[in-house]
């Protein structure tokens, strides 16, 4: 069994964060969000992956290069334009030759990874096997129907009157029989080859389509809730390690990571909370739930709940609290701008007034 990362797409939908490089290598916990689906692929025992890259080819190569820090060998596919997950199984068709494989989006997070799906996929060999989960906003996804035996019935891509909140997850597997759907496709009215249209071909020959519903998925949809969110997921099951300086003056409590290289001076660090390589926290609050990137610098400020990303620097602020602050970001107090306060006050008052 091979599987095939979808890395490429280009970043036009993308919130401002990833307008300047893959929304692949977007760091959750400090670590890219491609690397915890080639930590799932690698732990089913999958060995091979063709990796399908676009605009970004350099960073995304850069990152994984051939994939043996991973125990995988990684083969890089061009696509010249996003032109549809199933244009992506289309240039791939030499590389998958006639092996099932995992198709995974490189965006897509799974709590719990993939390796009880592709054993069940081994086992019982469909044509394809697709996951669900429910979500608040089916339009943003392929959306399935299932008939009243839980068996899919019918699938659509972005509906604007989705007939379920079921939505497929980044994870399909597939057996070579797909081959023949997708090079039967025509594009679809957003101009793709979509994947759910090879799905609903399969279904349409009579194949076997099986289904699962998951719960514990993230994908990106430019929403920082729920970033912020899958960060607190995976800072829950840190486990605390100091491989920088933290000096006596300062305070660590629960669990913390102090990645090498980083600097820790008279700060206070309440876990899990995790301090990325060379970075610099000094005179500082971090609290729970916070990924500071590497080569960071947090100085006089408070921050919480939060991710920052590689090389930011935060100077004498407070209080930073359910934030994401881009690579190379500065911030800095406002100049002080004299206030004056207009009060009309009850006779006996008694007002606190921030100064
Ligand atoms: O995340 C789940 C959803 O993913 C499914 O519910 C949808 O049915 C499926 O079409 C897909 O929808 P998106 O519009 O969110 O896919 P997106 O364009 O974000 O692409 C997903 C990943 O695949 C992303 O890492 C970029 C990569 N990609 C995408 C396209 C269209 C490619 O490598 N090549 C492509 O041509």
């Amino acid at each position: 069994m091979k599987a095939l990362v979808l890395a490429g797409g280009s970043g036009t939908r993308l919130r401002p964060i990833t307008h300047t490089s893959a929304k692949q290598l977007v760091p959750v916990a400090n670590k890219p969000v491609l690397f915890y689906g080639l930590e799932a692929i690698a732990e089913t025992g999958i060995r091979e992956i063709g990796l399908v890259v676009g605009d970004t080819q350099a960073e995304i190569e850069a990152a994984v290069g051939d994939g043996s820090a991973f125990g995988l060998q990684a083969t890089y596919l061009r696509q010249e334009a996003p032109l549809g997950l199933a244009h992506a199984v289309l240039i791939a068709r030499d590389y998958l030759g006639d092996d099932d494989f995992v198709m995974y989006l490189g965006d897509n997070f799974i709590v719990g990874g993939i390796s009880d799906l592709v054993e069940r996929f081994a086992a019982s060999r469909p044509a394809a096997q697709i996951m669900l989960t429910e979500v608040g906003d089916p339009r943003q996804f392929g959306v399935v129907e299932l008939d009243a035996d839980g068996r899919v019935i019918g699938l659509e891509e972005k509906p604007a009157q989705p007939k379920s909140d079921l939505a497929l997850v980044g994870v399909y597997l597939f057996s070579p029989a797909i081959h023949a759907a997708v090079a039967e496709l025509k594009p679809s009215w957003r101009g793709e080859l979509e994947i759910t249209d090879a799905i609903q071909w399969l279904i349409e020959a009579g194949l076997r389509v099986d289904s699962s519903v998951v719960s514990g998925y993230w994908k990106d949809t430019g929403n920082v809730t729920d970033m912020l969110e899958v960060n607190r997921l995976v800072l829950e099951s840190l486990e605390a390690r100091v491989s920088g300086h933290v000096d006596e003056a300062s305070e660590l409590i629960g669990r913390v990571v102090v990645e090498p290289g980083a600097v820790v001076e008279r700060s206070r660090l309440v876990g899990p909370v995790i301090i990325g390589p060379g970075a610099r926290i000094v005179d500082s609050y971090v609290g729970p739930f916070t990924s500071i990137g590497a080569g960071c610098t947090v100085s006089g400020s408070e921050i919480e709940y939060s991710i920052v990303l590689p090389r930011a620097s935060l100077e004498g602020v407070r209080r930073i609290e359910a934030s994401l602050i881009g690579h190379d970001v500065e911030v800095t107090p406002a100049p002080n701008t004299p206030r004056a306060h207009r009060l009309v006050l009850g006779d006996h008052s008694k007002v606190q007034i921030s100064s």
